[in-house]
């Protein structure tokens, strides 16, 4: 949504351009039909995929996924803000947009972050002089480049050196203004007792820490020595989140969103490292463990992350936790193996980049496969009770896998490891699957369908995917349709989580009286993977009348398959109620079953 962008001015500026000029830009694009073609700019392709509707002023790419409008196409290739798209829309537009330009809500910034941004970019600036000009910042600068930092690096990456003094940073920010109350609060000083201040980082080499916006939001400052801590971190501050922050996001987002990859470091250095290298999609959490809403961020613009973590105990156990948490959130992942326990920098500085993005992140495994090597830490194999002990483990991890393909390769290569016959580990490992299946009925009747097939698109979609489809291509030409649709489910939703949620959206931008427009609506939405959804939606070729027998029949299809899911989970219930000799209970349920075919067959 647009925050506080009147949608008026957004409207006004988006529709001063054309999409088709825009992408023209950045895309070789040929008319055929009513719209364009061309090789898709967000993945690497030789037939050209990815089309642009004049009409309806969005582009989609039916290879990778990637749609929206023209705004989140600029984004998206730009690597830009929303407000950035816009103005850079209305630069091209000769729309005039003053300076006080009302921008997202949260670029709205307090007087307070205001001044802490910019005492971290003032103290940046100068912490780099001092490293980079200066006799005091030789032998951090001698440091730097015996580890392979170049100049270059060095002035992209803004790394600087804090002197010995006490208090050289308080009287530098003192002198320039700002209040040493809130440059405590920054964490870039600290307040004695009797009321004084001293300096936080004392002869560090200062690497600044960006937020999502470019902006300077705190330092971590590596002792040259072998002073503890190694590395020393602003504290958690207003504008500082540990569990959000993740180290190069804004500099990377470009890459990230090209090639929709994630490389996860560990450490900062390592980022800087692998940037150094030509690697650029490379980012790492603030020493901190991954949380959700790393993952969220993440999420938002790619669809697999590569672990790359230090080869030591505590890398491999920290990338187990985190490929657990990704899995689980719906990503791809993969684990990068570096040998001989070096971390990814040292790695890259002794073999290159070159050599890292081949045979490191190039040879990344599957989860599963690291799993294989990852259940025989602590345990000895030569020993008959640890061997029994890793082979169950394992095939309880296979049994999880959802592709028979996939089952086979691993158990045949556990038959061959150990010597056991292919038939006896399918046998338990099917063993485990009803076991499991009995114990946790719930994990496998699911009720939703969590993830609409995309990769599936050209084959044929189960009938009531296809009807929530189109009931969303006629909603977003029709606010009527929209409304009849609600009425019709009378309670009922989409069984396709992405559709029920694109359905809530269109209702909310209905009733703020705005118009049909699938340009206007892409803005509207937040979310990347909606927008994706909804341009491809819309590239759907549809009559422009909707014959109500039609929109009937979409919304009982919808509706039945809701029912159905529901009998078939009713009747896990029941078997397993009967399993417990709980038959009142079982008799329950076959009354509730008996009632919802009644109403199926009403469909
Ligand atoms: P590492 O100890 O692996 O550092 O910490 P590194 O990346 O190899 O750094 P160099 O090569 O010795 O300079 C990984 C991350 O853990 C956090 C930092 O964010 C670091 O990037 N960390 C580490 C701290 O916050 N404090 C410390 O004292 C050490
Ligand atoms: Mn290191």
């Amino acid at each position: 949504m647009t925050g506080r962008i009147p949608d008026e001015k957004v409207n006004e500026i988006r529709q001063s351009v054309d999409i088709v000029d825009v992408i023209s830009d950045y895309v070789q694009l040929k008319k055929q039909g009513r719209n364009y073609f061309g090789l898709c700019p967000f993945h690497g392709e030789s037939t050209p995929s990815f089309s642009v509707s004049p009409d309806k002023q969005i582009f989609h790419c039916f290879g990778c996924g990637a749609g929206g409008n023209v705004l989140s196409f600029l984004m998206d290739i730009e690597g830009s803000s929303f407000t950035e798209a816009l103005k850079s829309v209305a630069d091209r537009s000769g729309i005039a947009v003053d300076v006080s330009f009302p921008t997202d809500a949260a670029d709205q910034e307090s007087p307070e972050q205001k001044s802490i941004f910019e005492a971290h970019e003032l103290l940046s600036k100068f912490y780099h002089h001092l490293l980079v000009n200066t006799k005091e910042g030789q032998d951090a600068l001698d440091y730097l480049q015996n580890r392979g930092f170049t100049l270059d690096t060095i002035k992209e990456f803004n790394i600087g050196w804090s002197v010995p003094s006490w208090d050289f940073t308080v009287k530098f920010l003192k002198k320039r203004g700002f209040s040493l109350d809130e440059m405590e609060e920054a964490g870039l000083v600290i307040r004695k007792e009797d009321g004084s201040y001293f300096d936080r980082f004392r002869s560090r080499i200062m690497f600044p820490i960006w937020d999502e916006k470019g902006r300077i939001i705190a330092f971590s400052g590596r002792s040259l020595n072998d002073e503890t801590p190694k590395y020393l971190n602003s504290p958690e501050t207003k504008v500082f989140n540990k569990s959000q922050i993740l180290y190069n996001f804004h500099r990377a987002r470009p890459a990230i969103k090209k090639s929709r990859q994630v490389i996860l470091f560990e450490g900062f250095a390592d980022v800087i490292s692998a940037y150094a290298a030509n690697v650029h999609t490379g980012l790492a959490t603030m020493g901190t463990s991954l949380t959700d809403q790393h993952i969220q961020s993440i999420k938002r613009m790619a669809e697999t992350v590569v672990l790359a973590f230090d080869g030591d105990n505590a890398g491999i156990q920290a990338a187990y936790r985190s490929a657990k948490m990704l899995t689980d959130k719906g990503m791809s992942v993969r684990i990068a193996e570096i040998p001989d326990r070096l971390d990814p920098d040292d790695y890259i500085r002794k073999y290159g980049g070159e050599r890292f993005s081949e045979s490191v992140i190039g040879a990344a495994v599957t989860f599963m496969a690291f799993k294989l090597s990852y259940f025989k830490i602590g345990k000895n194999l030569q020993n008959e009770g640890d061997q029994l002990k890793y082979i169950e483990e394992i095939l309880r991890e296979i049994s999880h896998l959802q592709s028979p393909v996939e089952r086979d390769l691993y158990l045949k290569q556990l038959s061959e490891e150990f010597e056991i016959s292919y038939e006896a580990l399918k046998q338990q490992q099917t063993a485990m699957y009803f076991s499991e299946r009995k114990r946790d009925p719930s994990q496998f009747v699911s009720k939703k369908v969590a993830q609409l097939p995309l990769e599936k698109k050209n084959k044929l979609l189960p009938a009531y995917i296809n009807a929530e489809r189109y009931l969303i291509a006629y909603m977003l030409k029709n606010e009527d349709v929209t409304y009849k649709v609600k009425d019709l489910l009378s309670g009922e939703s989409f069984n396709i989580d992405e559709h029920q949620a694109i359905f809530t959206y269109l209702l909310a931008y209905y009733e703020e009286g705005n118009l049909p427009s699938a340009s206007s609506f892409l803005s509207f939405i937040s979310d990347d993977k909606l927008r994706r959804l909804v341009s491809e939606i819309e590239m759907l070729t549809i009559q422009t009348e909707m014959n109500p027998v039609e929109l009937t029949d979409y919304v009982h299809s919808v509706i039945k398959q809701q029912k159905m899911l529901t009998i078939r989970e009713k009747e896990a219930e029941k078997k397993e109620a009967e399993k417990h000799k709980d038959y009142i209970k079982a008799a329950e349920i076959a009354m509730d079953i008996i009632k919802l075919n009644k109403e199926l067959s009403l469909y």
